[in-house]
């Protein structure tokens, strides 16, 4: 497959760390050098599924395509308001198409999961065209009372549209199952007969632990899929690196033996919005003109589950 356009809608609302000292015991001055976040866009009159149908919109335009030549459409989201239907029948029903679509929840990986499956389909001969669609509200997922996880996440949502052809030159998927390290659980309606005990508890974090698996495996999945490809880190032009933390990227970069300049970021305004990070990160760098015709793309995501992906593609 080959991408065809991108999109991208985040919240008007803009909270900075200044913002955050009002009413938590932190500062700027110690999320900044750990994070290398200064502020993030969190929902607040918006409906996550308005900004995600607006990105739809924007990929699509871009991809010069029309609505009704959409084949199959990933959504990817992890929390959003309604449990049913998915949101990517909420979101299809505002953009008026009725082609097939599923769900998927991956948390940070989901982009590059969703390429796999969009990328299954295209190998299979069964689509023309895909539309993926990243939506997340992650600032609804963590207690705001929580300085170690609220301060780090984003909401926002991004899109691009696949059609055929020959340019993501791989994939790879990589999954280290264990939930109490990054998991939320969520309370289901009550019933007479539940007896176990239950509440709801936001976002949990072990941070160092989440912090140690996304340099590694990062690294472990970028290096082997250039070596599959038969390419080399200075092959690669662009690494777009899931905005996790500053110091995240940075480790991957050392990891790799990569410069700087072959990182582009926007952790510094965005935070961690999950899966929505990779597909906002494509569509500004694109927007702004970096990418050239043959440049090779390397994405990389790590998350809850845990799990990881990594993908090659060409511009
Ligand atoms: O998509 C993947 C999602 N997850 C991630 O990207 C998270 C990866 N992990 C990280 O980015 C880092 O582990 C954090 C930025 C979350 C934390 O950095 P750290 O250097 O690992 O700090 P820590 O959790 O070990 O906490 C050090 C200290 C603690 O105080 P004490 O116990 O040493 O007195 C924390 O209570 O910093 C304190 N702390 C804060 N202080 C001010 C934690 N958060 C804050 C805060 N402001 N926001």
């Amino acid at each position: 497959m080959k991408l065809l356009g991108t999109g991208s809608v985040i919240p008007s609302r803009v909270v900075t760390n200044d913002d955050f000292s009002r009413f938590l015991d932190t500062s700027d001055e110690w999320i900044y050098p750990r994070t290398g976040i200064k502020s993030r866009h969190v929902i607040s009159s918006e409906k996550l599924e308005d900004i995600a149908a607006q990105a739809a919109e924007r990929a699509i335009a871009d991809a010069g395509i029309a609505k009704e030549d959409l084949d199959f459409f990933i959504c990817s989201n992890v929390v959003n308001e309604y449990l049913t239907p998915g949101l990517s029948c909420i979101i299809a029903a505002k953009l008026g198409i009725s082609c097939p679509c599923i769900d998927i929840n991956c948390a940070c990986p989901g982009f590059i999961y969703a390429m796999d499956i969009a990328e299954t389909y295209f190998s299979a001969r069964k689509v023309r065209n895909v539309l993926i669609v990243c939506a997340e509200e992650p600032s609804r997922m963590t207690s705001w009372e929580d300085r170690s996880t609220c301060i780090l996440f984003g909401d926002g949502a991004g899109a691009a549209v696949f059609g055929e052809g020959d340019k993501v030159k791989g994939i790879k998927l990589n999954a280290e199952p264990s939930v109490d390290k990054l998991f939320q659980y969520r309370r289901l309606m009550p019933t007479p007969y539940i007896t176990k005990e239950e509440s709801d508890i936001p976002l949990q974090m072990n941070g160092r632990e989440v912090f140690k698996f996304a340099v590694t495996t990062s690294v472990r999945d970028i290096s082997a899929l250039l070596e599959k490809a038969g390419l080399r880190v200075e092959d690669v032009d662009y690494f777009m690196i899931h905005q996790a933390n500053m110091r995240i990227i940075e480790g991957i970069r050392k990891g790799l033996g990569a410069p700087e300049d072959k990182f582009p970021t926007n952790i510094r305004d965005h935070g961690n919005s999950s899966s929505a990070s990779c597909p906002i990160l494509l569509d500004e760098c694109h927007r702004k003109g970096l990418f050239k015709k043959g440049d090779i793309l390397v994405f990389s995501a790590f998350g809850a589950g845990l799990l990881s992906a990594a993908a090659i593609m060409e511009w």
